[in-house]
């Protein structure tokens, strides 16, 4: 396999250490913007998918441009790709499968969820035989960091995100993190492929934690819960639910025991249950070993995505229902409340539709809301 790889940053670098001790793997160009000292590098993408002996193009420059032009010129000239970019994939889904198919090269994002987890082929897997009924889990190590440090250490969220940024697990600019868009884009994937469907992400629902307090945290502990935030879809009924939103779990459970910056993402279907995977989900070598991996599949004969259909669905989040920790100075408008936990709420159950309504409401006079399911 000739390889041509884009990106030589965390993760390019690790993949380039790791491609080479492998007989049979080429890395033949590198693009960078940097001058970095290797023979491979190149500063014009083109070289990557005009050289006809590179078969593979592996994308891990990050964000959406130009890595969409460099993919799309790849596919286009009939090369494999291999890809890291959640973001990428996500917001180009069903452009890039099409044309991926249209000329017969396979399309690979392993590493673009859970990291090191593998966890996308591990779906592929199992949905051969059985279908998938729901996937969950906690799916980035940044916020899970900052949760796990608020309620073991007491820190405020500003203290624990300052130290998650420290280590270098939360960029300058968190906000895809804490928001939940990073989360989202990976719920997408896994959803799109368990349940073979085409999701659209303007219609997932996202919570974030940005406003949970170390009051919010005392409260949980009070009631032996802990705060993870997850990405939860569903298929029932011919329904698709997915979301991504904070959820009070049981102290002692798998998930609320997930510590630091690890990942647990699970599936559950009829026939083997309920399987989880945990692990790295990000940092050079697990994320890279995973890029190298689905180039080794390739190699092996690999030559589509994961999931072969992909038909368009709505999200209908009617189908999931929950009682809601509900924190916001409009409480008066709140006519849901069946309990009060110090100074927030708890609702009655709710479909997270009507959360998201609520919420929605909400917001506009109280930036500073916090909601988090009861799981
Ligand atoms: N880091 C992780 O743990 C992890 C885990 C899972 C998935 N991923 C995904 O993997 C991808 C790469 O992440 P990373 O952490 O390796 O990012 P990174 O360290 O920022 O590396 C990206 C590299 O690509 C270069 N680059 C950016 N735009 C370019 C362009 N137009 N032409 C040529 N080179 C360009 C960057 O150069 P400059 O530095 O000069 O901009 C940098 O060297 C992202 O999509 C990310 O979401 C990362």
């Amino acid at each position: 396999m000739v390889i041509g790889l884009m990106g030589f940053g965390t993760i390019g670098a690790g993949v380039y250490e790791l491609a080479r001790e492998l007989p049979g793997l080429e890395v033949r160009h590198v693009l960078d913007i940097r001058e970095i000292g290797i023979p491979e590098l190149t500063h014009r993408a083109e070289d990557l998918w005009e050289d006809p002996e590179v078969d593979t193009v592996i994308e891990v420059m990050g964000g959406l441009h130009p890595a969409y032009e460099f993919v799309t010129s790849a596919l286009q000239a009939g090369k494999n790709v291999v890809t890291a970019n959640k973001y990428l994939v996500a917001t180009y889904y069903d452009e890039l499968l099409a044309l991926a198919r249209e000329k017969g090269v396979a399309f690979r994002c392993t590493a673009a969820v859970g990291g090191g987890i593998g966890w996308l082929t591990a779906l592929e897997r199992v949905r051969r035989l059985e279908p998938v009924l729901s996937v969950e889990g906690i799916m980035n190590g940044t916020t899970n960091y900052i949760l796990t440090n608020m309620t073991q250490n007491g820190l405020s969220f500003e203290i624990a995100l300052s130290e998650a940024q420290a280590l270098g697990y939360a960029e300058a600019d968190p906000s895809a993190d804490i928001d939940g868009l990073d989360i989202m884009h990976k719920l997408l994937l896994s959803a799109n492929i368990a349940f073979d469907v085409s999701l659209k992400k303007e219609e997932i629902p996202v919570f974030g934690i940005r406003n949970i307090t170390d009051e919010d945290v005392r409260n949980f502990k009070e009631h032996s819960l802990t705060c993870k935030i997850l990405g939860s879809a569903r298929q029932q009924e011919g329904k698709v639910a997915a979301f991504v939103q904070p959820t009070l779990l049981a102290a002692d459970s798998l998930t609320a025991s997930v510590p630091t910056n690890f990942n647990l993402i699970s599936y559950e279907t009829a026939y083997t249950g309920k399987m989880s995977f945990y692990g790295q989900g990000a940092g050079r070598y697990p994320t890279a070993a995973n890029v190298v991996q689905d180039c080794l599949d390739l190699a092996g004969g690999v030559q589509d995505f994961y999931s072969l259909q992909s038909a368009a669905a709505a999200v209908d989040n009617s189908i999931a229902r929950y009682r809601y920790y509900l924190r916001t100075a409009s409480l008066k408008r709140v006519t849901v409340a069946e309990e009060h936990w110090g100074n927030a709420v708890v609702t009655k159950a709710m479909t997270v539709t009507e959360m998201k309504k609520l919420y929605d409401e909400l917001k506009g006079e109280d930036e500073k809301l916090f909601i988090a399911a009861i799981g």
